[in-house]
């Protein structure tokens, strides 16, 4: 099992931290997004949290199952109004099965570069394939690299800096690896560090994945509303499509 980057002390804050995550002006869309892909079927989360998605998807009318390495984030969800009807299997969702198929699935919020090898990230995606009904789609949430902002030689792009919050990425280029580090104002004049380590990966990478496990791309964006993807687009909502067997079942 990978290790578990939100254990107790980052579950505890994380509603509080991506409060703006939580706002309606961004989950309305990208609930609007997948509920028209689920068409009346079932919705795979994979990295279900503390359900900022799953609960207003659900709240829909869509079956929502999903899939969390970290106890301490399910059970915040548990605690939420609305969780009693979604189920959540505690496992790595590169590789956990779980009962039944979808019509979508769907990994947000960078989730997928929290899987930090290539393998495990190809992984995924046949994992994924294995749990899709035919013509079912995989929606994935992902930053750009963003390594024309890193000048040749440097190895730390600070991302945020606030009063509260200082955020710093750190690239291993030859590895594809960048760790993220945040500092975060606890108390008074006390910042507290949680570094969490990535693969990042470039769309045309996740392509060839979603190929790999039988799947086509459908769609690219660079945001829930569908808004254009471009050559200066921070990050993409891609959307690949089921068109044939997953290889090897
Ligand atoms: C950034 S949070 C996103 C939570 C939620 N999807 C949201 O948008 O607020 C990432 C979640 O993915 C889970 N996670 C990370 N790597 C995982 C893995 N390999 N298998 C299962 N869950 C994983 C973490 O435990 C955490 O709950």
């Amino acid at each position: 099992m990978p290790e578990d980057y939100f254990g107790e002390r980052v579950a505890a804050r994380y509603d509080e931290s991506t409060a703006e995550l939580f706002d309606p002006v961004v989950v309305g869309p990208v609930v609007d997004f997948l509920a028209e892909l689920a068409g009346g079927g079932a919705a795979l989360e994979l990295g279900i949290g503390t359900g900022r998605i799953a609960l207003p998807l659900a709240a829909r009318g869509v079956r929502v199952h999903g899939i969390d390495l970290s106890e301490a984030m399910v059970a915040r969800l548990r605690a939420k109004p609305g969780a009693e009807g979604i189920d959540v299997t505690i496992g790595d969702f590169a590789t956990t099965t779980v009962d039944g198929t979808f019509s979508v699935a769907y990994v947000v919020f960078n989730t997928l570069g929290n899987l930090t090898t290539q393998a495990a990230q190809a992984a995924c995606f046949r994992n994924v394939a294995a749990h899709l009904e035919p013509g079912g789609c995989f929606v994935v949430e992902i930053g750009v690299p963003e390594l024309q902002r890193l000048p040749p030689g440097d190895t730390m792009r600070v991302f945020d800096a606030g009063e509260t919050h200082w955020g710093i990425d750190e690239y291993d280029i030859a590895n594809q690896g960048l760790v993220s580090h945040h500092f975060t104002r606890v108390d008074d004049g006390l910042f507290e560090l949680v570094s969490m380590p990535f693969r990042y990966v470039w769309p045309a990478e996740l392509d060839l994945m979603a190929e790999l496990a039988g799947m086509k791309l459908r769609e690219r964006w660079s945001g829930w509303q569908r808004e254009p993807f471009t050559s200066e687009s921070g990050k993409h909502v891609s959307v690949w499509q089921l068109d044939r067997e997953p290889p090897g079942t």
